[in-house]
């Protein structure tokens, strides 16, 4: 009995641990495995303050559980750290840039929300994943704001007790969830969402806002960042070439890796690749 009661003790703080946030808001791979802060180009706000960047991804526990860049709107503002451009990067945790029609890549920690039977449970929810750029330059006062303009539904993930070991366990996966290395930290893995920036944007500026409702029961979660948006391609290089960034696209780890049974089979014959890609 016992033992019981201390499991429980340790048990409950992971599962009240219902937390998510982004981690970058310009990273350079798809659908990856294992996070690699080289790879990410762009940050939320605050990222320096939240030791995103050097700091063990997803990670919560330091500094008695005030470290976790994450936000419950109903309670708080709609973003965590109001808007201030000047103080919210850095040059270690700079601000993204995008263009026109581009596939941006987000990194989010599980924390525990996943349906894998293999090593959780098959029911766990995941109920709404939106996009939206802010209409004006100052922070919305709220979730149900008109000044929200949603420009992505990034799908749910599949949960359900009656969905099969296979369905649970393929990825990618649309939504939340789309964690492959979960089993194997289930608290700390590391998601992938893409979300494309609308042609229709207009260049410059803009406030970006992630929300996350894992259950309809629960309030949603969010992330805001600002990011500066070009017409073109071309334009976005310029401004990373300037800001000694990479200028690589994102690549999505199924094309440039060749796997088989799960197994990483590097390296990957191009022709090979080819014709799996079609
Ligand atoms: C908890 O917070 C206090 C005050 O902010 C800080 O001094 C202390 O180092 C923190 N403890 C841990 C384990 O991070
Ligand atoms: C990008 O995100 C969309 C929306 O969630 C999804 O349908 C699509 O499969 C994703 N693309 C890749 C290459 O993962």
């Amino acid at each position: 009995m016992k033992l019981f009661v201390a499991l429980l003790v340790v048990g409950l703080p992971a599962l009240a641990a219902a937390h998510s946030w982004i981690v970058c808001t310009d990273y350079l791979e798809n659908n990856g495995w294992y996070w690699d802060q080289a790879k990410c180009r762009g940050w939320p706000r605050a990222a320096t303050y939240y030791n995103l960047r050097f700091g063990a991804f997803g990670t919560h526990i330091d500094n008695n559980y005030t470290w976790r860049l994450d936000n419950h709107p109903e309670e708080r503002a709609l973003c965590r750290e109001p808007r201030d451009d000047d103080r919210r990067y850095t040059e270690e945790t700079p601000m993204a840039a995008y263009f026109l029609g581009q596939e941006v890549v987000l990194t989010h920690p599980a924390n525990n929300h996943v349906a894998e039977s293999k090593c959780r449970w098959r029911n766990t929810m995941d109920w709404e994943n939106l996009m939206f750029v802010v209409d004006g330059d100052d922070d919305p006062c709220c979730i149900d704001s008109p000044k929200l303009i949603q420009i992505m539904d990034m799908g749910v993930s599949p949960y359900g007790r009656e969905l099969s070991d296979e369905v649970l366990a393929t990825y990618p996966k649309p939504g939340f969830q789309n964690v492959p290395k979960f089993c194997e930290d289930p608290d700390d893995a590391m998601g992938t969402y893409n979300f494309t920036i609308p042609m229709d944007l207009q260049p410059g500026r803009h406030i970006f806002v992630w929300k996350w409702i894992r259950d309809p029961a629960v309030p949603p979660f969010t992330t805001c960042w600002e990011a500066d948006v070009f017409a073109t391609k071309a334009g976005r290089d310029a401004h990373y070439l300037a800001t000694g960034r990479s200028t690589e696209d994102m690549w999505d780890f199924y094309k440039v890796h060749n796997i088989v049974d799960g197994v990483i089979m590097d390296p990957v014959d191009p022709s090979i690749n080819e014709i799996i890609t079609g």
